[in-house]
C-alpha cells in the first residue's frame, strides 16, 4: 500500500523553495546556537522558515522549544505574528524572544477560546504523539499545524503522520530510549503503550485532512540517519531540492530530516 506524502495544494511551487535557499543560508549563519544538538538542523530549519514565512499565520504557538533555536527562526519568518512558546523544561532554553509569550505547560491545558484562531499555526515539535495532538487542535479550533517529529516507521519515539499513512502503529521504544514521550507522565520507567499496525487512522486523516505537505529534503543522502538504505520503497520522499552534485556546506545536517510536514484540517 503506497504512504501518501500529499495532499490539496501549498501555495508556492519546488522552484519557489530553490530560489529562496540562498537567503536562508545567510539567515542560517546568523542563527543564535551554531549545534542544535537534539533540535532542528538546517533541512527543517529551512523548512520552519520557508513555510511560515509563506503562510503569514497571525498567531503561532510552538510546542517544544529546546534551547530556542525553532522560536528565533520563526520570529524572522513572521515578525509581525503573536508567539506562544510552550514546553515542559525551559531549564535548556539560551535565547529568548523578546515579544513571545512563555508558558511552561502542555498544549492540552493551555485555554485558547479567548484568541482568534482563524489564521493561528501550531507548530509541534515536541515528540507527542500526532493523532493526539490533531485531535486536541480540533478540539480547541486550530486548523492548521506543522509536525516536525514526523518520523517513519519502525523510527522516532512518536505516532506521527508518516506511520499512520503507512498503517504501521507504534512500536514503543524501550524505556531507555523514550526520550521526551516519557516525560509527559513524569514517570521514565513507564512502559508506553503501543499502537496495533491498523488502517484505521490513514482513512481518518483521509477523511479529516484537506492539506498534507510533506516538506522536501534538501539533500538527499544514501542512508538515513539510523543507518538504513534510504529507498523510495521503504521511506516515500519527494525529491531533495538540492541534486547530489551541488556541494554545499550544510549538506553535513542533511541526515536530519525526518520528512517534516504542514497539515490542515477540513
Ligand atoms: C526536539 S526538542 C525541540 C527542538 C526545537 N524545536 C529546536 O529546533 O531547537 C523537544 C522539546 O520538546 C519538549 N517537550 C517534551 N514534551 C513536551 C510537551 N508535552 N509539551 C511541550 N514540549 C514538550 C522537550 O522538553 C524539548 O525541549
Amino acid at each position: 500500500m503506497s504512504e501518501v506524502v500529499s495532499i490539496g495544494k501549498v501555495p508556492w511551487s519546488d522552484a519557489d523553495i530553490r530560489e529562496s535557499f540562498a537567503e536562508f543560508k545567510a539567515l542560517y549563519a546568523k542563527r543564535p546556537i551554531e549545534d542544535n544538538a537534539s533540535g532542528m538542523r538546517a533541512p527543517h530549519a529551512f523548512g520552519t522558515w520557508f513555510m511560515l514565512r509563506a503562510l503569514q499565520p497571525d498567531l503561532i504557538v510552538e510546542s517544544g522549544v529546546w534551547r530556542g533555536q525553532g522560536t528565533w527562526l520563526i520570529e524572522h519568518a513572521c515578525p509581525e505574528a503573536e508567539l506562544i512558546c510552550l514546553d515542559i523544561d525551559f531549564g535548556p532554553l539560551s535565547y529568548r524572544a523578546p515579544r513571545a509569550e512563555y508558558r511552561e505547560e502542555d498544549f492540552q491545558i493551555v485555554d485558547f477560546s479567548d484568541r482568534d484562531l482563524g489564521n493561528a499555526l501550531c507548530f509541534f515539535d515536541d515528540h507527542q504523539d500526532a493523532l493526539m495532538r490533531l485531535q486536541q487542535m480540533r478540539w480547541k479550533g486550530f486548523r492548521r499545524a506543522i509536525f516536525e517529529d514526523n518520523y517513519p516507521k519502525h523510527h522516532g519515539d512518536c505516532y506521527s503522520l508518516k506511520k499512520m499513512w503507512g498503517g504501521h502503529g507504534l512500536q514503543p521504544p524501550e524505556p531507555a530510549r523514550q526520550g521526551w514521550l516519557s516525560r509527559l507522565s513524569g514517570d521514565a520507567e513507564a512502559p508506553k503503550p503501543g499502537i496495533a499496525p491498523n488502517l484505521t487512522h490513514r482513512a481518518e486523516l483521509m477523511a479529516q485532512l484537506a492539506t498534507y505537505y510533506e516538506f522536501p529534503p534538501l539533500f538527499r543522502t544514501e542512508t538515513t540517519r539510523w543507518g538504513d538504505v534510504w529507498s523510495d520503497a521503504e521511506f516515500p520522499t519527494k525529491d531533495p531540492i538540492l541534486g547530489p552534485d551541488v556541494e554545499d556546506d550544510l549538506r553535513a545536517e542533511a541526515k536530519f530530516y525526518t520528512w517534516m510536514c504542514l497539515v490542515a484540517l477540513r
